[in-house]
């Protein structure tokens, strides 16, 4: 599994901490930073991670920011991609087995380093379950194509069909 990781300023060091897991298991990933606590604006880094999942350069996506919302709500701009926000391991789960998460957000400022890895596990372990939250999953994309059609040159809304 490939996975696209990503922070800005404030989430900066948890993600360290969630690099450091997945180079221990082995997980192949890309940083796609920020690297210092420098203040940067979140949507750029989650913007280029989340289009990275969305062209399957990456199998999924791991967003941090100071709460988790900021990165969540510029990953879900992107077609194709569902960002769940989730600070519990039943959410974590949840989000893979029925929505089919491609990008997991957190936020460093909520949860300490112990929960969040193990709000990773679960996420990184967890798969689609299918049957009934394939409809849904496809009224989801059906909402995304109504509102990305003819929107000039930068539309990505059909390059996952
Ligand atoms: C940065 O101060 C903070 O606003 C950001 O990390 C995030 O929490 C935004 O949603």
């Amino acid at each position: 599994m490939k996975i696209a990781l990503g922070s800005d300023h404030g989430g900066v060091r948890l993600k360290n901490c969630v690099k450091e897991y997945l180079q221990q298991e082995n997980i192949e990933f890309k940083d796609f930073g920020t690297f210092s606590e420098d203040s940067i604006d979140y949507p750029d880094i989650a913007r280029e991670a989340a289009e990275a999942v969305a062209d399957r350069l990456f199998d999924r996506g791991i967003l941090i920011c100071g709460t988790g919302i900021g990165v969540g709500i510029a990953a879900n701009k992107v077609p194709g991609i569902r960002a769940a926000l989730c600070h519990d391991t039943f959410s974590a789960r949840a989000s893979r087995e029925h929505n089919n998460a491609n990008i997991l957000t957190m936020g460093e400022r909520v949860i300490g380093r112990g929960l969040a890895l193990e709000i990773v596990k679960a996420w990184l372990a967890a798969e689609f379950t299918g049957g009934r939250h394939n409809c849904r999953i496809e009224k989801i994309s059906e909402i995304e194509k109504k509102y990305s059609l003819n929107r000039g040159d930068d539309s990505r809304s059909l390059k996952n069909e």
